[in-house]
């Protein structure tokens, strides 16, 4: 099945039916991994490039790579060594297309992921541009999504927390807005609204959404998508220390509902963690997700699925 891209930097590049094959291909990668794994990509080297913390992303891609029999290749501590020398990033990804069959990079810089897939000679995977995108993030929340409701059509989903630095909901409107019947309630402090880029989206497709800044308004809705007050990206430190505790979720409001309790991880204080056991909270199978839905992206990318 093939893809109508060759890097991905961007959710904005899926079509609906990009989103459906990636889908249909993930819920396949999901039986391959819960029967010991495969060895479909067992000539491959992933070049695994973080110039930012992650935990998730990077195990969930090596793991993924592992489970269909490839190899990886990591520069830790990257940010001491290259990018200290001076090298540019379209440097750095042309000298590690030649190492590798495929790169997956996070950085701190917006627009940082462009820069390098116009110099990847192999497939180029944005990890996260600081608070642009994180396009694999939001393919596996729509896999997450389809396995908790069924559908992807006719969803009412609540983002809440920051929706200004927060990348994965930025990646997730894109991906949700190729669907019918889509409906966004955005609950943020007036300081970290969802950005004008992905407002002015909604406008043109005509998908209704809704501004506020209660938690108590969203709880109506399919899904309900928390994130992380993203610190590192306060240059003023004192405005996070306003904004840290805006939105704490308890059990007791989403208990017994029908709503599906989404979260990209890491958590700090914004769900309870009386919520983990309530059969909506929906975020550590959503990790789960990550492995199958980045086996699937990576197996299409290289042409082996
Ligand atoms: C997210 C990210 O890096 O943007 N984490 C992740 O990849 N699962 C969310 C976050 O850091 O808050």
């Amino acid at each position: 099945m093939p893809l109508s891209f060759k890097h991905l930097t961007s959710t904005k590049q899926l079509t609906r039916e990009d989103m459906d094959a990636i889908l249909k291909v993930a819920l396949e990668m999901e039986k391959v991994r819960d029967s010991g794994g495969s060895d479909l990509l067992k000539d491959k080297v992933l070049a695994s490039l973080f110039y930012e913390p992650s935990t998730r992303t990077r195990m969930s891609f090596e793991s993924a790579m592992h489970r269909l029999g490839g190899r990886v290749v990591t520069a830790e501590g990257i940010q001491f060594s290259s990018l200290y020398k001076g090298e540019t990033i379209e440097d750095t990804i042309a000298m590690a297309s030649q190492y590798a069959d495929i790169i997956v990079m996070r950085h701190p810089e917006q627009g940082s992921a462009d820069k390098a897939a116009s110099a990847a000679l192999v497939p180029f995977i944005n990890a996260g541009d600081g608070p642009g995108q994180h396009p694999t993030q939001g393919i596996l929340d729509m896999v997450t999504i389809y396995k908790e409701r069924g559908t992807l059509d006719g969803i009412n989903i609540t983002m809440v927390g920051d929706l200004k630095y927060g990348r994965t909901v930025h990646s997730l409107s894109f991906l949700l807005g190729l669907y019918n019947d889509i409906t966004f309630t955005l609950v943020s402090p007036d300081e970290l609204k969802m950005p004008e880029k992905v407002t002015s989206f909604y406008k043109e497709k005509g998908i209704s959404f809704s501004e506020t800044n209660k938690l108590e308004d969203g709880l109506q809705s399919d899904v309900l998508y928390m994130t992380r007050i993203q610190q590192e990206r306060f240059a003023d430190k004192s405005q996070y220390e306003k904004l840290k505790d805006s939105y704490v979720l308890q059990a007791s409001h989403v208990k017994d509902k029908d709503i599906t309790v989404m979260h990209p991880l890491p958590r700090v204080n914004e769900i309870s963690t009386d919520v983990d056991a309530l059969p909506n909270a929906a975020y550590f199978r959503q990790a789960s997700n990550g492995v199958i839905a980045r086996m699937a992206l990576l197996a299409m990318l290289l042409g082996k699925a």
